[in-house]
């Protein structure tokens, strides 16, 4: 891959070596992948030294190559994310925000990032209502009000600051180049671009960068090249992260909103600062899991799930037999519930944490499961959700052999965030303050209910369902997974998870499976293709609705066996993904 930048001495040494060692330990990666093929429908890519997985096969090369040229982990992830806001702008950005856990073996810490988007200073709890106290999602979905203030420079700054060895331009260069030179446009993306066409050439600035000058969409095979954002990333390359949020490109930002009367300010964006905290951990079997604390309900959740399911035997239960879908399912139900009961920014309301994720109240709602009959749910509690979601967020997984694991997701919530290009910026701004509660008891554009918790405050950070989750054994790092998937994301990660300890599949195995999903509220359960129509009618009988509906999630996935080999599961439901070990 060649570099825009001259690589450090260090680095070139490094790859030498690293070159060297892969060619000598060739006989043995080709003996660990034909045992891993050996009998499998799914192949997982197989690496000695690292493995990375994304969404979009330029940006996996990208971190793969840094990796490969003496990175770390954190560098390649850092990396990754830029490229992908330049090859991906329907979920990779610097417009939104997100969350990544960093698993230091050597040390034994997991840490998390938190660089979700915050609301404005200026924002007030009916700022999305009508004068008669009526949610309107137009206005929480695809206005300049929509945006949240970004993280995502802060954050991608900050990981690479504590882990990385990289400076931020080093990491910065594959992306400015690709947006620059551009790149070929992959039918996924193509695609991505005509089926949103409506909202996104609504805005003059938006028409700029995603059509051609006459109007007309681009083509697949097509180079696409974005030179303004090319522009703010060679900025902050030059002047720090700080630039995004006080120098000329904050300037662009704000100079957008006051042009639409919107209340995100200058202040709000130069007070905007990343947080790092515990990730929540639970057990599972044995295993160690560490996921996303909040302001995001995944890592709560996973792990309430998790604990509950524990008492089954899944494993004996089977993979989706209509037993282990049924517990599944209301396990599922009992965590959605109380997800829009109790989660919130923990910067401005208690949640309940500890009660959520302990092992006591997993057993008491696990007694309330009658192992032959469905919940309904109005039995759990009451909503009225909308049916509309979106499938949108990306998620990436890298891990490197120096024991550095780091599983990311971030997003601009809908597939091109509330579809606004900041003019003569080149970057999309997110549509996050959906994910609070417009109106306690209201759902969002996921179907999820949000309480009083979730409520808009000055600020405050909106709730999200994002859940990068790292599993270790015995100390190690073992599983790197997450995805995107709006309200599904939770219940994808989870099927990772169960897929890989409970029925012993193979990483690509695990991420290619049928899923299904539960939220509680709508009262069914969510399947994908591949479950069979006798296992529908058992659920069915024990009063489940079931409704097949469109593919969930893309959970971008790495195993790390005990002796060290990497294996990376891309996931088949995005076009684009992309396993690459080295
Ligand atoms: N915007 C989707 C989420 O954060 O869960």
């Amino acid at each position: 891959m060649p570099w825009p930048c001259s690589r450090p001495v260090k680095h070139r040494f490094v790859t030498l070596l690293a070159t060297l060692c892969i060619t000598a330990a060739f006989s043995a990666c080709a003996l660990a992948q034909s045992a891993i093929l050996e009998g499998e429908r799914f192949h997982p890519e197989v690496g000695e030294h690292g493995m990375v997985a994304t969404s979009h096969y330029l940006a996996s090369q990208i971190a793969h190559d840094v990796l490969a040229d003496g990175g770390n982990a954190v560098d390649a992830a850092v990396t990754a994310g830029f490229a992908l806001a330049v090859t991906q702008p329907r979920s990779g950005n610097i417009g939104g925000g997100g969350f990544m856990l960093i698993s230091d073996e050597k040390s034994g810490k997991v840490i998390a990032i938190d660089y979700r988007e915050k609301a404005p200073s200026k924002a007030y709890e009916t700022m999305f209502q009508d004068e008669d106290g009526n949610a309107v999602p137009e206005l929480s979905r695809y206005t300049h009000n929509a945006s949240g203030v970004p993280g995502t420079v802060a954050g991608l700054a900050l990981a690479l600051d504590k882990y990385g060895t990289l400076s931020l331009a080093e990491a910065l260069a594959p992306a400015i180049k690709l947006a620059d030179e551009g790149f070929v446009i992959p039918p996924r993306f193509a695609e991505g671009i005509r089926d949103a066409r409506e909202r996104l050439e609504k805005w003059d600035s938006t028409r700029k960068v995603f059509f051609k000058p006459d109007g007309s969409l681009y083509r697949a095979g097509e180079r696409f090249r974005q030179p303004d954002l090319a522009a703010t990333l060679k900025r902050i390359a030059e002047h720090g992260p700080r630039e995004f949020y006080e120098g000329e490109t904050a300037k662009l930002i704000v100079a957008e909103m006051h042009k639409h009367d919107a209340l995100m300010s200058a202040e709000d964006l130069a007070s905007y600062q990343p947080t790092i905290r515990e990730p929540v951990h639970g057990t599972y079997r044995g295993y160690d899991v560490y996921a996303m604390s909040p302001p995001s309900s995944g890592g709560a959740h996973i792990v309430q799930m998790l604990n509950i399911l524990e008492g089954y035997d899944i494993g004996a239960m089977g993979f989706n037999s209509a037993r282990t879908i049924h517990v599944m399912s209301e396990a599922m139900k009992r965590a959605y519930a109380d997800r829009a009961e109790y989660l919130g920014d923990t910067d401005f309301i208690d949640v309940p944490l500890e009660g959520i994720t302990s092992k006591a109240y997993a057993d008491e709602l696990r007694s309330q499961i009658d192992l032959d009959r469905a919940t309904p749910s109005s039995e759990i509690a009451a909503g009225n959700p909308l049916p509309y979601e979106s499938n949108e967020t990306t998620h990436f997984s890298i891990a490197d052999d120096s024991g550095l694991a780091v599983s990311n997701t971030y997003t601009i919530n809908f597939s091109y965030g509330s579809g606004i290009v900041v003019d003569g910026a080149g970057f999309l701004l997110n549509n996050e303050m959906d994910d609070f509660s417009a109106k306690p008891g209201t759902p969002n554009a996921y179907g999820l209910i949000g309480g009083e918790a979730n409520k808009i405050e000055p600020e405050k950070r909106m709730l999200s369902s994002m859940t990068p989750t790292i599993v270790k054994k015995d100390g190690k790092n073992f599983l790197i997974t997450g995805s995107p998937g709006g309200s599904r994301i939770i219940t994808t990660t989870l099927q990772v998870v169960m897929n890989v300890i409970d029925h012993g599949m193979n990483i690509q195995s695990a991420v290619s499976a049928p899923r299904i999903h539960d939220q509680w509220l709508p009262d069914e359960i969510r399947i994908e293709d591949g479950i069979s129509p006798d296992t529908v009618a058992l659920l069915e009988a024990m009063g489940h609705k079931v409704s097949r509906q469109e593919a969930m999630g893309a959970a971008q996935s790495i195993l790390i066996g005990d002796d060290g080999t990497f294996t990376g599961g891309a996931d088949p439901r995005r076009s684009t993904s992309s396993a690459m070990g080295l």
